[in-house]
C-alpha cells in the first residue's frame, strides 16, 4: 500500500511528498522545493528509507532541495525528459535567494509516461501531463495521484510561463486525469488535496 507524508516547504507553499510503500518504508520525495530541514525530520520520525526522489516539473520551487536530499541519502534523481534542462537554468537560480532554492544536481534518470517507479512493494506510474510544463508528469499509485502544478483543488496550472501551453493543459486534463475513477485523490504541489470527482463537480476552470 502506498501512503504518504506532506512537508509545505518555502515561500510558495509547495506539498512536498513523502511518498512510501506501507511494508517497506521505502520512499519517494516528490518535490523537495525547499526548507530539507522541515523535509529530514519528517523522514526520522516516521522511519522512511527514501529510495528516490522525484520532480513532477523542473520549476524551482518543486526542486530547490534536490541538492540537500541528494547529499543526505545519495539517491537518484528522476524527471521528465522534457523539464530535466530546467535542472540546468541558470535563470531559475536568479530567484533562488528568495525561494531558498539551491541549484539542482542532473538528472540520473529521465522517465516516460507509462513506466513504472517500484517504491518497496508498491509502485508508482508516470503520467505525462504537459502543460504547466512541457515535461510536467503525474504519479499516480493506489487511487491516489501526486498532480504537481496540473490540476489543484479548485484551479488548474498556470500556462503563462515559458513552455507553458493551455493547448497542452487541456488535454492533459481531460484526456489523462479526469478520466481517472472519481474516488481517485488528487495531491496537488500546492494547496489542499481533493479528488478527481469533487474537481469535475465544482472546479470553474473544468465546467
Ligand atoms: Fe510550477
Amino acid at each position: 500500500m502506498i501512503e504518504y507524508k506532506l512537508a509545505v516547504v518555502g515561500p510558495l507553499d509547495t506539498n512536498c511528498y513523502l511518498v512510501y510503500c506501507s511494508q517497506t518504508l521505502e520512499c519517494a520525495v516528490i518535490d523537495p522545493g525547499a526548507e530539507a530541514d522541515r523535509i529530514f525530520p519528517l523522514i526520522l520520525e516516521f522511519g522512511l528509507k527514501p529510495v528516490y526522489i522525484l520532480n513532477t516539473h523542473g520549476h524551482i520551487d518543486h526542486i530547490g532541495a534536490n541538492r540537500d536530499v541528494k547529499d543526505k541519502f545519495h539517491i537518484p534523481l528522476g524527471i521528465h525528459p522534457l523539464d530535466d534542462p530546467m535542472l540546468k537554468m541558470v535563470q531559475q537560480f536568479e530567484l533562488s535567494f528568495f525561494l531558498g532554492a539551491k541549484e539542482s544536481p542532473p538528472a540520473d534518470f529521465l522517465f516516460q509516461d507509462g513506466d513504472s517507479i517500484t517504491i518497496g512493494k508498491s509502485a508508482l506510474r508516470i503520467i505525462h501531463t504537459p502543460g504547466h510544463t512541457p515535461g510536467s508528469v503525474s504519479f499516480l499509485g493506489d487511487r491516489m495521484l501526486f498532480s504537481g502544478d496540473t490540476l489543484f483543488n479548485g484551479g488548474i496550472g498556470r500556462t503563462d510561463l515559458p513552455g507553458g501551453s493551455a493547448r497542452d493543459l487541456e488535454t492533459s486534463l481531460r484526456e489523462k486525469i479526469l478520466i481517472l475513477p472519481a474516488e481517485t485523490i488528487v495531491l496537488p504541489g500546492h494547496g489542499p488535496w481533493t479528488t478527481v470527482g469533487e474537481e469535475l463537480e465544482s472546479n470553474p476552470f473544468l465546467a
